[in-house]
């Protein structure tokens, strides 16, 4: 019997580049700084590089990389924010976490991603922000989005957290709102070895309020942020233990920083090894009763996650565990009927595509290391499934 293809296979991805990070690792190691030292500012720099941001503050998650977005915007009680209910949890919960109340706007049920033709229904007079979501690494259509949001004066936090180095128009997805979160979580497909987040911006009120946030509001940044907020020229003593905010405790540590600095050099090559393992499966799989992935015109996806759709879902993927290959449901709960959402007060058929597309939508191995004839075995075992 066949060993099993996994959705996402992390140790091959550690061997191919091992000597490079144990040599990382044991520096930081060596260095006796893990906490907020020269491999976190590296990483930052790089990735701001990368991006083509101003500035990246490095945080403990992607999760908290939303909260503190919508913070440093000053969002919180009292608003709503609009988001997809196509995604992860950690999208309205972060809106929850900053203390304002999602509001759900159904998906474009080709890209998955937030139809913006319906967000302008959704708003409100308590509407501040709009949390598009590159959902399995697909650009959402930010030309729309961004038309509305500046027609309503509605801030942009992009939630990229599946979408590291993702394209649209040219630009990379995260700085084209007035932020942008990403997730190093290990499966990601620029992923740390624990967890890790990061924010980007081109608005260094935001980098400044992010960075003062991370570190419970205290030391120089905080100083700052607390002088920028209240517009004060330049007021107050700055030292570690004077703290000017309530913050978090949500940096990314050093050892991550250096993990994730020695895999940000391959990502190009690993989101372009991706794409063509995306288009390879579009191409055998076309002419079959299968909805294959569509991406935004102008958009580059960075397929984290390759994901199909067919009627008899739950047969196919029943059929491809009998054949030992992994396969996944993202997700099979829209958010607006998640239980721990429940006083939201939203009704099955109140957002008809999404309800739609969890029923038929099932995701399956894609990642830059898969072997060719493993990618031949998953497309003949899908091929015989709904022969
Ligand atoms: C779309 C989306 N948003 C937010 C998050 C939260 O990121 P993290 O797990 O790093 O907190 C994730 C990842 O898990 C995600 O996929």
């Amino acid at each position: 019997m066949k060993v099993t293809i996994p959705l996402v296979d992390l140790k091959a991805q550690y061997y191919c580049i091992r000597d490079e990070i144990d040599k990382a690792v044991s520096d930081v190691l060596n260095s006796g700084n893990f906490v907020m030292d020269r491999y976190v500012r590296q990483f930052e720099e790089d990735f701001s590089a990368f991006n083509g941001s101003k500035y990246a503050v490095s945080l403990a998650n992607g999760t908290d990389a939303l909260v503190i977005a919508l913070k440093a915007l000053g969002i919180g009680k009292g608003d709503e924010v609009l988001t997809s209910p196509f995604t992860f949890f950690a999208t309205a919960e972060a809106i929850v976490r900053a203390g304002a109340r999602p509001v759900f706007v159904d998906i474009d049920p080709t890209t998955y991603n937030i139809d913006a033709s319906k967000i302008e229904d959704r708003i409100s007079d308590n509407t501040k922000a709009i949390i598009p979501v590159h959902i399995f690494g697909n650009p959402a259509d930010m030309a729309g989005i961004m038309e509305i949001a500046e027609k309503y004066k509605l801030h942009v936090i992009e939630d990229a957290c599946q979408a590291i180095g993702a394209k649209y128009k040219g630009k990379r997805v995260g700085t084209i709102g007035d932020a942008g979160c990403f997730s190093f979580f290990p499966s990601k497909n620029l992923g740390c070895y624990g967890d890790g987040g990061m924010l980007v911006t081109n608005r260094e009120e935001i980098a400044v309020v992010a960075k003062a946030l991370r570190s419970h509001g205290g030391g120089e940044m905080g100083l700052m942020a607390y002088n920028l907020i209240n517009g004060y020229e330049e007021r107050g003593y700055s030292d570690k233990y004077y703290n000017y905010m309530v913050g978090y405790n949500s940096r990314l540590d050093e050892i991550q920083a250096a993990i994730l600095d020695v895999k940000l050099k391959y990502l190009e090559r690993w989101n372009s090894l991706r794409r063509e393992k995306a288009y390879y499966y579009n191409e055998r799989l076309s002419g079959y009763p299968l909805r294959t992935p569509k991406e935004e015109e102008d958009a580059e996806a960075v397929y984290h996650i390759y994901t199909l759709e067919h009627s008899s879902r739950d047969m196919i993927v029943e059929y491809l565990k009998s054949r030992n290959i992994d396969s996944r449901v993202y997700y099979p709960v829209p958010l607006h009927l998640q239980k721990g959402l429940e006083y939201l007060g939203y009704r099955d058929g109140d957002l008809k595509m999404v309800e739609k597309v969890v029923k038929t939508t099932f995701s399956i191995p894609l990642f830059p290391e898969l072997k060719e004839e493993d990618q031949a075995y998953i497309i003949d075992t899908i091929i015989d499934s709904i022969s």
